[in-house]
This record gives structure tokens, sequence and C-alpha cells, in this order.
């Protein structure tokens, strides 16, 4: 594959909310899956892991739990704050109820050698906190799920598949974890609807590069 396949691969993946009713193989989902522990991630931990629903029962029972937490805070007075738009998306939380599969991905506690030494202090230092709230920003743990996940979405789509990202629905992270028996040790960190997609959207922009760019020479 050259660059401009490459190129042509990144730039013609959409997030897909749409899908036919027809279902996903089990054996696609993991082969898409096993590319996507390749990605980078904190100390080669691959502290995640991919729970892939193909039981209808489970996605509904998913989707009507984040449902009700949405129409929750929908029904909050302050909620006529945020716009027609985004009611309306609100009321619509859980669109991913047609997708015939969802691969849900969670993870567990990294640690870095930082915060191994850290945790053995009796009284770590002001520079040590300091050291700690960096290092917890820019948070390795989900820095490495997000790496897993755009691999994942990646090849989903090169396979003809479609998906979307989701974090909303970690509303109800509580109830999703007991759906998928997420062991106490791990967090579910975003689910991602797959299906064969029912749309084709419009690309979207993205910035240009010299936008989001700064040289330092
Ligand atoms: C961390 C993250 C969280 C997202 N959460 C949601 C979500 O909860 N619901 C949703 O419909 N899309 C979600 N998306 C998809 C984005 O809206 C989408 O990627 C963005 O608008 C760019 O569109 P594209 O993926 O088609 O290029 C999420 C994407 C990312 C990376």
């Amino acid at each position: 594959m050259d660059t401009k396949e490459l190129a042509e691969l990144m730039k013609s993946r959409r997030s897909i909310r749409s899908w036919l009713d027809k279902p996903v193989s089990e054996d696609a989902l993991l082969r898409a899956i096993e590319l996507a522990t390749w990605a980078p991630n904190g100390g080669n931990q691959q502290n995640w892991m991919f729970y892939v629903v193909l039981d209808r029962g489970v996605i509904h029972a998913i989707a009507d739990a984040v449902q009700a937490r949405a129409d929750y805070v929908a029904a909050l007075p302050e909620a006529s704050l945020i716009g027609e738009n985004l009611a309306r998306m609100l009321k619509r939380s859980d669109f991913f109820r047609s997708a015939p599969s969802i691969v849900a991905v969670a993870s567990s506690v990294y640690k870095s050698p930082l915060d191994l030494i850290a945790s053995a202090l009796k009284k770590p230092d002001a520079k040590i906190q300091q050291m700690s709230e960096w290092r917890s920003i820019a948070n390795t743990r989900i820095q490495s799920v997000a790496s897993a996940i755009a691999y994942l979405l990646l090849v989903l789509h090169q396979m003809g598949l479609g998906a979307v990202w989701m974090t909303g629905p970690m509303q109800a992270k509580g109830e999703i974890e007991k759906l998928l028996k997420v062991p106490a040790d791990m967090d579910l960190a975003a689910i991602i609807p797959v299906g064969y997609p029912a749309e084709n959207p419009a690309p979207r922009e993205r910035k240009p590069v010299k936008d989001v760019t700064r040289i330092i020479t």
C-alpha cells in the first residue's frame, strides 16, 4: 500500500450511525480486534479488554440504559439551555440500538514507574505530586485505549464495516459494565457499534494542517 492508498483509506472513513439489518461475523470482529491490538500503548501493558456483543438482547438493554440516563438529563429544567439540536441528540441517545454488534472497550489501571515509586512513598513531596498530576492529565491508560480504537475503526472501515466511537454512553457506565460483566478492576472507556453501513455520510472537513501545527525551529 502506498501513501496515497493509505490517505484514501483514512480520509474515506466516516462515523456510521445507521446500519443494515445484516449480522456481522464474530470472526470478522476478532480479526479487526487482533489488528487493533498492534496499536502503540503505554509500556506495552496492553491493559485493555474488548467485549464483542452479538446478542441483540444485550444491545437493546445497553440502549435502554443509555436512553434512560439521557432522559433523566433531558428532564432537568436546565436542559432547555443546550439548544434544539443537542436536545434532539439527547432524545436519540439510543440510536445504536439497531446496530447488529457492539465492541465495548475497557481498560485496567496503568502503572508508570513514577506511579509505583510514588505509591511506595509515605509522603510524596510537592515535586512528586506535581509530576503525578502532569502524568495523570496526559492519562496513559485512556491514550492507550484510544490508540487501539483508532486502529480498530480504520480496520473495520477497510473491511467494509461502519462504526462509531462513542463515549456518550459512558453516562450509563455502571449499567453497561453490569450487562457485560466487566470485572471491578476494569473500567469501560467507550462502546463502538459496528455493522454494514446504511448511510454514506458526506465528508466532514478537517482544519487546515497549518492551523493545527506549530513548527518549533
Ligand atoms: C473520544 C470520542 C468520543 C465520541 N463519542 C461519540 C458519541 O458519544 N456519539 C456519537 O455519535 N459520536 C461520537 N464520536 C464520533 C465523533 O462525533 C466523530 O468522530 C467526529 O464528529 C468526526 O466525524 P468522523 O468520525 O465521521 O470523521 C466520538 C468520537 C471520539 C473520538
